[in-house]
């Protein structure tokens, strides 16, 4: 699996952390989008660069981060075909799997600790999506991707 990684200036450490980690792991190849220091930059370039790649089929799925993860998920829902969940711990990384189909997991570099991301992140890339109900519910988000029913003029 090829997993596309991206994070603003709040977050680079821990995203080397996990970049680190991910080497480690057998099946995984990692490509780092950066950033790579404390410099500030604007979150949804980082977040586009990451969406635009995966959308692009350069990698399987996204991990983003940003100092709390917020920004980089608001922005990464605006593209259509992402599913981006910011997650705390290993029950929401989980159940974004099982229950979303995420294809992009969201952590915040002020907010979440290595080890948890470390965890957060295992748990993630191993849950398989359960489909069922839950894929009625993202055709439904998918249908959206092509009208205007959301955001678009209503005359009701
Ligand atoms: C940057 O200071 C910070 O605002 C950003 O990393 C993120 O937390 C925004 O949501």
């Amino acid at each position: 699996m090829r997993i596309l990684l991206a994070c603003d200036h709040g977050a680079w450490e821990l995203k080397n952390h996990l970049r680190q980690w991910l080497k480690r792991q057998t099946g995984v190849e990692v490509v780092d989008l950066g950033v790579d220091g404390p410099e500030s930059v604007d979150y949804p370039d980082c977040a586009a660069k990451l969406c635009r790649a995966l959308l692009a089929g350069e990698g399987d799925r996204g991990v983003l981060m940003c100092g709390t993860g917020l920004g980089v998920s608001i922005a990464a829902n605006r593209f259509p075909g992402i599913r981006a969940a910011l997650c705390h711990d290993e029950t929401t990384a989980r159940l974004s799997r099982q229950h979303n189909d995420a294809n992009v997991l969201v952590m915040g570099g002020r907010t979440t600790g290595p080890l948890v991301a470390e965890r957060m992140l295992a748990v993630w890339l191993e849950t398989p999506f359960e489909g069922g109900r839950h894929a009625r519910r993202i055709a439904l988000l998918e249908r959206w991707d092509e009208s205007a029913e959301v955001g678009g003029a209503s005359s009701d």
